[in-house]
C-alpha cells in the first residue's frame, strides 16, 4: 500500500550535481513515488550563496544553516553533494545523530574517514550510500557491494578520472605534448583551473581507496594508496607505447596478493596493450575492469563525471535508501572483516618500460644488462637507437622487463643512474594488462 506521508530529503549543496538532483526529484516525482512506494519531498536545500538564482527550486527551501535543517527533526534522508572534508564530515555525523540516512558523492571524505562514517551509520541503524563517489554514473559500488557479494574479487583495474583520460587520449590521438593537451582540456571545460587533484592522481587515489575496501572487504584509506600523477608522460612515451602496440592510461589498480594474505592499491600512468578493453576508453569516459573468481572478467563503462550523470547515481541511491527507510531496514554497511593489510608499492609485481639515454660505445649494453641482472630483474626486450643529434656519441636505449617487484626495479634504476655511461633515465613506466 502506498504511504502518503512523504519521505523528506535535505539537500546539502546545490552546485552542478545538487541542482540536477533537485531538478530530477521535481520532474520525475511521480515515477520516484511509484518506485519508492511513498512520495519523496525536497524539504530544504543548504547552500553557501543564498542569493544565487536556482531555477526550479522554491526559494523558501533555501537556507544557509545546514545544521538547523538537519536538526529540525523530520528529515529522513540527507543528500550530501558539498564535497571536501569539512563541513561535510560534521554535517553527515549530525544527519545520523538526527535519524537521517545519508547519500553522499564525497570521495575524499569516504576515502579518508569512511570507517568512522560507516560506524556512525551502523550505530544509528541508518544507511550510508555513495555510488556517486566513484566513477559518476557508472553503477559500480552497488554491483561490487551487492551483486558480487557472493564472489571473490581478485583484481580491479580502472580508468576512474575523466580529465586525465581526456588529456591522455588527446596526446595519443594527436601526438600533442602534456601541456598542449591540458590546455585543450581546460578550454573545453574538462579540466579545472587548478587541475592538480586530477593530474596528480589524488582524485583517482581516493576512488581507488573506496573500491579497494569494497573489493577486498578490508579497510583501505587514501594514505594506503600509492600515487603517481601523469604530468611527466611525454609524446615520446606515447611513441614508445605505439611501437609496443600499447597506449598509456592513468590506472587505478587494486590487487589481492597471490598468497591472498594482503592487497595492494595504486594509481599511476601505465602502458596497456591496444587489445585490452580499457585501451579503447576514449575522451573523458571512465571504465573499470573487475576480475572475480566465479564471474570472470567484467567491465563497467560510462560517464564518470558531470552534473547529470553524477545526479543519476545519487538518485539511484536515494531510491534505495528511501525503500530501506520504508521497510525499516538498512542496506549493506561496511564489510571489512578480512582485515587484509595493504602492502607497500615495493611489493607490487609488474613489468616495466625504461627509457635511458646512454653513451653509444662498446660495452654499454652489457653494463646496463648486468645492472638489471644484479637486481634480479629479467629483461624481455631491448631496443637501441642512435641519436642523430648525438653525432654517434649518445643513444636511446629502451628496456622492457619481465615481471619483477617494484622494489627491485627501483634498486635497478638507482644503480643505473650511477653508471657513467648512463646520461639520464628519460622515463620509467609500468606495463599492465597483459
Ligand atoms: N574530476 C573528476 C574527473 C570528476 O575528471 O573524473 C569527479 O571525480
Amino acid at each position: 500500500m502506498m504511504r502518503t506521508r512523504p519521505l523528506k530529503v535535505a539537500l546539502l549543496g546545490c552546485g552542478v550535481v545538487g541542482s540536477e538532483v533537485a531538478r530530477i526529484m521535481t520532474t520525475h516525482a511521480d515515477d520516484l513515488t511509484a518506485r519508492i512506494g511513498a512520495p519523496v519531498e525536497l524539504a530544504g536545500v543548504a547552500v553557501r550563496r543564498p542569493s544565487k538564482v536556482r531555477e526550479g527550486i522554491d526559494p523558501a527551501l533555501i537556507t544557509t544553516d545546514a545544521t538547523a535543517l538537519l536538526k529540525r527533526g523530520d528529515i529522513d534522508v540527507v543528500v550530501e553533494v558539498i564535497g571536501g572534508i569539512e563541513p561535510a564530515r560534521t554535517l553527515i555525523t549530525t544527519a545520523f545523530e538526527n535519524g537521517a540516512s545519508v547519500v553522499s558523492a564525497n570521495k575524499a571524505l569516504l576515502a579518508q574517514d569512511g570507517a568512522a562514517l560507516h560506524a556512525a551509520a551502523e550505530r544509528h541503524g541508518l544507511d550510508l550510500y555513495y555510488e556517486a563517489a566513484v566513477a559518476g554514473a557508472i553503477p559500480l559500488v552497488r554491483p561490487m557491494r551487492e551483486s558480487l557479494a557472493g564472489d571473490k574479487i581478485n583484481r580491479v583495474m580502472g580508468i576512474v578520472n575523466g580529465t586525465t583520460n581526456f588529456i591522455l587520449d588527446k596526446m595519443d590521438s594527436t601526438g600533442a605534448g602534456y601541456q598542449e593537451a591540458l590546455d585543450e582540456a581546460t578550454a573545453l571545460g574538462y579540466a579545472e583551473a587548478d587541475p592538480t587533484a586530477d593530474v596528480e592522481g589524488y582524485d583517482a587515489a581516493a576512488k581507488a581507496a573506496i573500491l579497494a575496501g569494497i573489493a577486498f572487504h578490508t579497510r583501505v584509506r587514501l594514505d594506503d594508496v600509492y600515487r603517481e600523477g601523469m604530468t611527466e608522460v611525454s609524446a615520446s612515451d606515447f611513441a614508445s607505447a605505439k611501437r609496443m602496440g600499447c597506449t598509456i592510461k592513468l590506472l587505478a589498480i587494486l590487487e589481492r596478493a597471490a598468497d591472498g594474505e594482503s592487497v595492494t592499491a595504486r594509481v599511476h600512468p601505465a602502458m596497456i596493450p591496444l587489445t585490452h578493453p580499457l585501451a579503447s576508453v576514449r575522451e573523458a569516459y571512465n571504465a573499470v575492469f573487475v576480475e572475480a573468481e566465479a564471474a570472470g572478467r567484467l567491465m563497467f563503462y560510462g560517464p564518470g563525471a558531470g552534473g547529470s550523470p553524477t545526479a543519476s547515481a545519487v538518485l539511484g541511491d536515494l531510491v534505495a535508501v528511501c525503500r530501506n527507510k520504508l521497510a525499516e531496514a538498512t542496506g549493506p554497511g561496511e564489510s571489512a572483516y578480512t582485515q587484509l593489510p595493504v602492502s607497500p608499492m615495493g611489493e607490487v609485481v609488474t613489468r616495466y618500460h625504461i627509457s635511458l639515454d646512454v653513451a653509444d660505445k662498446p660495452g654499454v649494453l652489457a653494463q646496463v644488462a648486468t645492472t638489471f641482472a644484479e637486481h634480479g630483474v629479467s629483461i624481455d626486450t631491448v631496443r637501441q637507437q642512435g641519436r642523430p643529434d648525438g653525432a654517434g656519441s649518445e643513444a636511446s636505449l629502451v628496456v622492457v622487463t619481465h615481471r619483477a617487484p617494484d622494489a627491485a626495479l627501483t634498486g635497478t634504476v638507482e644503480a643505473l643512474r650511477k653508471l657513467d655511461t648512463v646520461r639520464g633515465v628519460a622515463s620509467i613506466m609500468r606495463v599492465e594488462g597483459e
